[in-house]
């Protein structure tokens, strides 16, 4: 939702930007801009669309040596995507400007106040009203710092915010609240940015800012301070062990393909060091609950979103088969305004890649207010629900730049599973024999992934073209499998466009059957496992109505060919990790697809990677 991106520095600041948001740019791509101090003058640069648009723009002024200045890439939430609510927004003198992640949400208040003082919007933006504010607060002191603490202390809502000041053009002043950011220090520079790829080509030293805190940045100098009361605060700096390449695309056509071919790799990483191979023990030292902690614990709540919130589904089969806690399930945007039954002896588990999701963050903030403990299964080290969390187990998936999530997924259900083992070990539902087995299994599984994919890739490339121009299509499956077909349906819809829907499979006969006739593609996940019979049944029903079936199952099974020409197999693996296999075909089916359709897969319409509004 919106990347910032911010340098003072001894370097041309221009490459700089433009380098930080083009990897910011997954976080929205309705329009970028940027902005840098040059001969005590702001000049701005703004362009609608994509990045490309603003490069085309300023290429010819990247020799200008200006050493500070700000950048942005913007997902729309007030106002259309047009070059007019580009940031950064600048105040009435044009001598201010602003760029800005988040909602300012009593923006109209503020703009009324100020309009009555005289002041002269030009946008549609909730952003546009804090240039103005800053403004309003420099008439007071000509003390850019002292103004912005000022302005902040007026503002409701989520925000980072890059501001910049004709008078005193060695400046760069940030600030964060609700919406994520981060600093980047060197030896002779600062940097600011929405998150951490931007940062990774120049440093890798990095303070994460908390809610409510600014940083004033000069070159190479910095310092970091509360909002409320202008007190200096003393920051850690941490070290990324991320590096620049890993959000490359490395010879990949797409972010997104890249990363699905990454999962082995991201698989074993997350596992790695967290198994003893010999023993099965399982070791999660962050997790940050106590054996008796964990012993203590009635019931689980996992809250996520999106993808995420698939990955929590399968969690819930495995933790109520192998450990017996009761685990409930929510989207984290219905979560956090509902009537939590919460206390202090459920386990509130968040699950997010970003670690910054406004809704899941909420969420966790809600049940913590209620006693719970909460635990943050997460991607993006040093992210607001890690910091906030009692414990966290991170998923080693790397950094992933495609908007749809794949070996982000594919990591969580590695961690979830190893949490399950783990609770299992504490709780001693698992005898150490099983916990072994399903452990070693679990190690298995990414060599298994890694053999699989080119095949997949190839085999599904191909069946694609009976299928690509559909209108509509269906998932189903069973047990471990209907999230994967709910899966399956996001990651087609949001980078093809089609429609898609996954259901129970059983639960299709109770109204969504109506939809099948000769044009309905449905995809069907049947593995041989425990629920087989069941789903070869539904599958039977929708070849009596003449859908169009594509089958994923088990290798060997010659019944699947006789119900379609179009199955693809996989190998048999134990029933419970199937979920981590068979989102493989269900990634590469959607990828095809859109790749096919001219789709953009890696920036698709209208989303952005990191939800951070709500
Ligand atoms: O960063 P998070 O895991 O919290 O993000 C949650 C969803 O926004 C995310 O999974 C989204 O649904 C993806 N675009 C799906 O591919």
């Amino acid at each position: 939702m919106c990347g910032i991106v911010g340098y003072v520095g001894t370097r041309r600041v221009v490459p700089i930007l433009l380098e930080g948001l083009r990897r910011l740019e997954y976080r929205g791509y309705d329009s970028a801009g940027l902005v840098y101090s040059f001969d005590n003058r702001l000049v701005r640069y703004r362009a609608k669309g994509k990045l490309a648009n603003l490069e085309a723009v300023v290429d010819e002024y990247i020799g200008v040596a200006s050493g500070i200045g700000l950048g942005h890439t913007r997902w729309a939430t007030h106002g259309a995507p047009t070059e007019g609510n580009a940031h950064p927004h600048t105040d009435c003198t044009g001598e201010l400007v602003v760029v800005h992640n988040g909602i300012i949400e009593n923006y109209n208040a503020l703009k009324k106040e100020l309009m009555a003082k005289g002041h002269v919007f030009t946008s549609e933006t909730d952003t546009e009203v804090l240039a103005h504010l800053i403004e309003d607060c420099l008439k007071e002191k000509r003390d850019l710092v002292a103004a912005v603490r000022a302005a902040l202390t007026l503002v409701e809502g989520s925000y980072a915010i890059g501001v910049l000041w004709a008078g005193e053009p060695e400046l760069l002043v940030a600030a964060r609240n609700h919406s994520p950011l981060v600093m980047g220090v060197a030896a002779d520079a600062c940097y600011i940015a929405s998150d951490i790829p931007a940062l990774l080509p120049f440093t890798r030293e990095v303070i994460f800012l908390n809610d409510r805190e600014m940083a004033v940045l000069g070159r190479g100098t910095y310092t970091i301070q509360q909002i409320d009361d202008g007190s200096e605060l003393a920051k850690p700096v941490s070290l990324i062990d991320w590096n620049a390449s890993m959000a490359e695309k490395a010879g990949f056509r797409h972010f997104m393909l890249k990363e699905i071919f990454e999962q082995p790799q991201a698989i074993l990483n997350t596992v790695s060091g967290r198994i003893v191979p010999d023993t099965g023990f399982v070791d999660l030292p962050e997790i940050g609950l106590d054996y008796a902690t964990l012993d203590a614990i009635d019931r689980i709540a996992l809250v996520a979103c999106g993808t995420s919130w698939h990955a929590a589904l399968i969690a819930k089969y495995w933790i109520e088969k192998w450990v017996g806690i009761p685990v409930e399930v929510d989207i984290a945007s219905e979560f956090r305004y509902r009537r939590l039954l919460v206390d202090e002896r459920t386990l509130t588990i968040a699950i997010s890649q970003s670690g910054e999701t406004a809704d899941t963050l909420a969420g966790i903030r809600r049940a913590a207010q209620l006693g719970s403990r909460v635990l943050t299964v997460c991607n993006v080290v040093g992210s607001t629900m890690t910091r906030e969390a009692d414990g966290v187990i991170y998923t080693h998936a790397g950094p992933e730049i495609g908007v749809a999530s794949t070996k982000a997924f594919t990591s969580q259900l590695a961690a979830l599973f190893l949490l399950t083992l783990y609770l299992g070990q504490t709780r001693k539902t698992i005898d150490p024999i099983t916990r072994k087995k399903l452990g070693l299994s679990l190690i298995d599984i990414a060599e298994v992934i890694a053999t699989e994919l080119p095949r997949l890739q190839t085999e599904i490339s191909a069946l694609i073209e009976g299928y690509y121009e559909a209108k509509d299509f269906l998932f189903v499956g069973r047990g471990l499998n209907f999230p994967i077909a709910l899966e399956g349906a996001l990651k087609l819809k949001e980078i093809s466009y089609i429609h898609a829907e996954g259901y129970a499979a059983g639960e299709l006969k109770h109204g969504p059957i109506a939809l099948i006739d000769r044009e309905m593609p449905v995809v069907a996940l049947v593995p041989r496992d425990s629920v087989y019979l069941k789903t070869v049944s539904n599958v039977e029903e929708i070849k009596a109505r003449q859908g169009r079936l594509v089958l994923f199952g088990t290798s060997g099974d010659e019944h699947l060919s006789t119900l379609t020409d179009d199955v693809l197999y996989l190998p048999d693996v134990m029933e419970d990790l199937n979920p981590l296999l068979y989102t493989i075909p269900a990634q590469l089916l959607a990828y095809e697809i859109a790749n096919r359709r001219g789709c953009d897969v890696d920036q698709p319409r209208n989303l952005a990677k990191s939800v951070t509004v709500e």
